[in-house]
């Protein structure tokens, strides 16, 4: 299922032409289900690999998918918490896997107090988005006062004003790919100049990491603990171990691919069709 075909999604076709696997496409597009029917989506395949871009697309799509018995990696319950990062905090912290402390608020004034007690700098973050887009720091009050004015002025989804403790850090991050209870494949995402985000969108620099056992654990708990699935679980490094900020349920993997040499395509297929099977 995809709503764009991305260099990663050709990989994927790539993948399956190369192991003789079936895969069928689906542009998300042409879609027109009778969701009230129990048949409409019955007949196109044993197992859905939800590749769409559009987190609305996705969540809703897997749900009707899921509601004809189809199994959907991710599931409606993963990608709908790795979906909101409110969501996805909540289960990492429920489930005791150190991440950035985070507040919640409504309103510009109420921020401003969550702020205080999370101290300076601080990082601001919409429940829904990705590539780092609209991922502020705020250095000062003052700072604070004019990144949240504009939200007021958005979709209400940007006065859901999710607020985030700065981790000190080096000038990177590390994505973790997690493929059923496996760790498969990290990289390194360096910064490139001028920026603090490390997103490979941002123009973010990979590098092979090779995977080690306290990497591997951390990831695949995250990965439990949003509900299972295939996961790029993103960890920053601190003076006392990893913390995990994010589990994606959507991932690009064209530049991990490149750097580790690791099949996440073919990979992402096969646990698919184990779906299929279980
Ligand atoms: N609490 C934080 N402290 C320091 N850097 C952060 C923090 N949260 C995010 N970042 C940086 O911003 C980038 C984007 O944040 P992230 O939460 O992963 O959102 P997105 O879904 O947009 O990737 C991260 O890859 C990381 O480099
Ligand atoms: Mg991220």
């Amino acid at each position: 299922m995809y709503d764009q075909l991305r260099p990663d999604e050709r990989l994927i076709i790539d993948a399956a032409k190369r192991e003789g696997i079936d895969l069928a496409l689906y542009d998300t597009d042409q879609i027109t289900w009778d969701i009230t029917s129990q048949h409409d989506g019955n007949e196109l395949a044993d197992a859905f690999l939800q590749r769409c871009m559009s987190y609305f697309r996705s969540i809703h799509i897997t749900a009707a998918l899921e509601a004809r018995g189809k199994p959907v990696v991710n599931s409606l319950r993963a990608s709908s918490t790795c979906g909101n990062k409110l969501m996805g905090s909540i289960a990492l912290s429920r489930a005791k896997i150190p991440t950035p402390r985070t507040f919640v608020a409504f309103t510009r004034e109420a921020s401003l107090k969550a702020l205080q007690q999370l101290g300076y700098p601080a990082v601001l973050k919409p429940v829904v988005g990705s590539w780092g887009r609209l991922v502020a720091q705020i250095k000062d009050p003052e700072s604070a006062a004019a990144i949240l004015e504009p939200r007021e002025y958005m979709h209400p989804i940007q006065q859901v004003y999710y607020l985030q403790e700065k981790i000190k850090r080096p000038e990177r991050d590390i994505r973790c790919y997690v493929i059923g209870d496996q760790a498969v494949a990290a990289i390194y995402r360096n910064a490139p100049p001028g920026e603090w985000r490390t997103n490979t969108a941002r123009g973010g620099i990979a590098e092979n990491l090779p995977l080690t056992p306290e990497l591997q654990e951390i990831s695949i708990r995250a990965a439990e603990a949003v509900g299972g699935g295939a996961f790029g679980v993103d960890l920053m490094e601190t003076d006392s171990g990893f913390v995990v900020h994010e589990v994606n349920h959507t991932t690009e993997f064209k530049n991990t691919v490149r750097v580790t040499g690791v099949d996440i395509p073919k990979l992402l297929l096969q646990y698919a069709i184990e779906q299929a099977k279980a």
